[in-house]
């Protein structure tokens, strides 16, 4: 893709350093009230992550980046290991907002780094780490999207789950910045995009994404993905990750794991698109990440109107492991892990 291309497919901008406070695009409002979500402490960052006025693995990562420039208005220090210590209650809140995407431990990790190793102009150095974590990953997202629309053969159909674009990262997206490379380059001649129950980044989100960018793609209720992929129109299941671990099992959205098998019943493949700072070599397998689980309420009804029947009870957990052996090829902005075990995640990401 050249700059025109990028011009015309990537014009959605999540996350906003307004050099006083952090305003973020509301994602609970969209996709018919476009309105911005001013965040002027780390708590508030927090609160925002927690609560997905800002989601998505990377996206958060960046926020939480942010959350520290914030808390650090608060903090006096003669040099950064000292205000690392002063600004560790405040990191810990931000940690704690979400547990399973590790973009966000390690965008709090990279920014402590930077800050032990700081000296008087600890405040700077920290400003500077959070605006090159969100360089990078955009930076990351169009390699990737170059990588993976590679591997996509032309005439191709595929099928998307929650949303991995521009507003879940820095810009472009993981798995859509592949659907949009590949739509650009002639590759893609059909998206299908479940509407991922229950908070409907699908339907609400990746819908909207590609409206803007005037790409063509189909919605689909999640349960209606096998029946697609019986009548051979999906070639690629393209999703991101929230965690990758170090045998190459992915923690992604409810209901990434059932597409998998589904996707390898039928003779699809799957591509998991995710910048390496998704990957967590630290975790062994997939059975030791934590999985969020959230308020059931949120599968109680469809937005704000209730559908189901008073007094039911519903469990709500939001990510699922895939494990590797269903994984055709893990996108990295370092390359392709392809048919994803511990040797081939460990030839590209060490440890
Ligand atoms: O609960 P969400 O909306 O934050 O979940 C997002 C996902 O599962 C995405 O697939 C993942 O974070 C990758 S985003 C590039």
């Amino acid at each position: 893709m050249d700059d025109a291309d990028y011009a015309r497919y990537d014009r959605i901008r999540p996350i906003r350093w307004t050099g006083d406070a952090l305003e973020l695009l509301d994602q609970r409002q969209l996709p018919f009230v476009i309105a911005h979500v001013t965040c002027d402490t780390s708590d508030d960052v927090a609160a925002a992550i927690h609560s997905l006025a800002v989601r998505g693995a990377p996206a958060i990562g960046i926020a939480a980046a942010w959350g520290v420039v914030l808390a650090a208005r608060n903090v006096a220090a003669a040099h950064g290991a000292a205000a690392a210590d002063a600004l560790a209650p405040a990191m810990a809140r931000l940690d704690a907002a979400r547990p399973t995407a590790v973009n966000l431990a390690w965008a709090l990790a990279r920014m402590r780094a930077a800050l032990v190793a700081a000296g008087s102009d600890w405040r700077n150095v920290l400003a500077r780490e959070a605006a090159d974590i969100a360089t990078e990953d955009l930076a990351a997202n169009r390699a990737m999207g170059a990588l993976g629309a590679g591997l996509i053969e032309p005439g191709s159909g595929v099928l998307t789950h929650c949303n991995t674009g521009s507003l879940a990262t820095a810009g472009f997206g993981t798995a859509l910045g592949v659907i949009r490379a590949g739509v650009a380059q002639g590759r893609i001649e059909r998206v299908f995009a479940d509407e991922t129950r229950p908070w409907m980044q699908g339907s609400r989100l990746t819908a909207w994404e590609l409206q803007q960018d005037g790409i063509d793609a189909t919605l689909i209720v999640d349960a209606a993905a096998s029946h697609l992929m019986k009548g051979g129109r999906v070639q690629w299941v393209v999703v991101g990750a929230d965690r990758i671990c170090a045998n190459g099992d992915v923690a992604n959205k409810i209901g990434t794991y059932q597409l998998a098998i589904s996707a390898r019943y039928h003779g699809a493949k799957v591509m998991v698109v995710a910048p390496a700072s998704t990957v967590d070599m630290a975790t062994a397998s997939g059975d030791l990440i934590e999985i969020e689980e959230r308020d059931p309420g949120e599968l109680l009804g469809v937005g704000s109107n209730r559908t189901a029947a008073d007094g039911i009870a519903a469990w709500n957990p939001v990510f699922d492991v895939t494990p590797a052996s269903l994984i055709d090829a893990i996108v990295t902005e370092r390359g392709i892990v392809h048919r994803p075990d511990i040797g081939a995640m460990r030839a590209m990401f060490g440890g």
